[in-house]
């Protein structure tokens, strides 16, 4: 996957913009407030209808406008190119989207036509963040290679909310309990076995990966799945109803899970630089595209907010060639063009350009 034209109307500070990037790496140079992260802001938007920086789509909207749009030409993996749009009105509480012409069925539909990652200051959550974090990261890689997880992730959590309304309520309809208690297990066990697959999968690529950007040694990802591992889930929900009807809500299940990512044996947040816990970050992102397209031939396309922020030349140099091998669509900023001089093996097949005041322009 890769985006071939970018135009931007009234997106943020960005009120004309006819961007044309190159399906390798791609340098945005600018100064502070000149609009490198509103760029990759309005990439994300294409793949999740969502900003990674405000709640409200609204406040995209340029400040002297009442309106914004986002379109662009992206190129699939037979290498067939489609267009894509989302609009957003202030005075209406829709978001239009046009994908080849036609509003899609739903976000999950334009999401896996366009997967994207985004490295930011944000994706230090997953170390420090809390389980959450961590359960996206793994749902985000298990949904883009298994086409039905979405299907079985949705009814588990059809099944969970009823159960927990029906705790909430207080009344234990012992059949009505039973009923989602059962849904809950057939479909919890499946959406852990999905996750763990996948992170089976993804453990020797992240191990590689991390071996390449770091020298971090003895490293682990332990996947916990939520309940006592000892007890199918559907009897971990029956022992547990008296302590969840107390609480009112159900305390084991994958809606508890989280990956522990430790070195040797201590909490990696606990032990890592600022520096690390970035490479740790990235290496991980990394893998999941790497698995991404080794499982579905996708690529996924990378957003990197302020590359060199954090790392030394020495790991700014073997960060970028490492994302030279990834073959994928890349999308880095920078305030300073110095810290991005590497000695790429393909020079030619990067494009740096000049951001300044809402205006993207080649930098010769
Ligand atoms: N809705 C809006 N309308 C107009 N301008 C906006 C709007 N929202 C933000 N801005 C401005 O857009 C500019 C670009 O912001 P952006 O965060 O993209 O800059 P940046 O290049 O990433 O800067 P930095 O290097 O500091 O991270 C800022 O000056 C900001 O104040
Ligand atoms: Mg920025």
């Amino acid at each position: 996957m890769s985006i071939q034209r970018l135009r931007l109307k009234n997106f943020r500070n960005l009120q004309d913009v006819d961007f044309h990037p190159t399906p390798g790496l791609n340098f945005l140079i600018g100064k502070n407030g000149s609009g490198k992260t509103s760029l990759l802001e309005a990439i994300y938007l294409l793949s999740l209808v969502r900003s990674f920086r405000s709640k409200k789509l609204k406040n995209l909207i340029n400040h002297s406008t009442s309106s914004f749009t986002v379109f662009a030409n992206f190129v699939d993996t037979e290498g067939q190119v489609y267009p894509l749009g989302v609009q957003r009105q202030e005075f209406s509480d829709e978001t239009e989207i046009l994908l080849r012409g036609q509003r899609p069925g739903s976000i999950a539909e334009l999401t896996a036509q366009l997967p994207v990652q985004l490295i930011n200051p944000d994706a230090f959550r997953l170390l420090e963040g809390g389980p959450k974090d961590r359960r996206q990261f793994i749902d985000w890689g298990v949904f883009h290679v298994e086409p039905s997880f979405i299907f079985v992730w949705q009814r588990f959590q059809r099944a969970l909310k009823q159960r927990n309304s029906l705790l909430r309520r207080g009344r234990m309809d012992p059949l009505q309990l039973q009923l989602w208690e059962k849904e809950i297990a057939l479909y919890g066990e499946e959406v852990t076995t999905y996750r763990e697959g996948y992170l089976e999968e993804l453990r020797p690529i992240f191990a590689h990966l991390l071996a390449r950007l770091s020298d971090i040694q003895d490293f682990r990802l332990s996947f916990q799945r939520g309940w006592d591992k000892n007890l199918p889930l559907l009897d971990n929900l029956r022992a547990g109803r008296e302590k969840d009807l107390d609480q009112g809500f159900t305390q084991s299940g994958p809606q508890r899970a989280d990956l522990r990512v430790t070195i040797e044996g201590r909490a990696a947040i606990e032990v890592l630089s600022r520096g690390q816990q970035k490479l740790v970050v990235s290496a991980l992102k990394l893998a999941q595209g790497e698995l991404l397209a080794k499982k579905t031939g996708k690529r996924c396309i990378y957003l990197i907010d302020d590359l060199p922020a954090e790392l030394d030349e020495e790991h700014r140099q073997v960060f970028c060639k490492v994302l030279e091998e990834q073959a994928s669509q890349v999308f880095i900023t920078s305030v300073d063009e110095a810290a991005l001089k590497v000695d790429w093996k393909e020079p030619e097949q990067n494009l740096w350009f000049h951001v300044e005041q809402g205006q993207i322009r080649p930098l010769s």
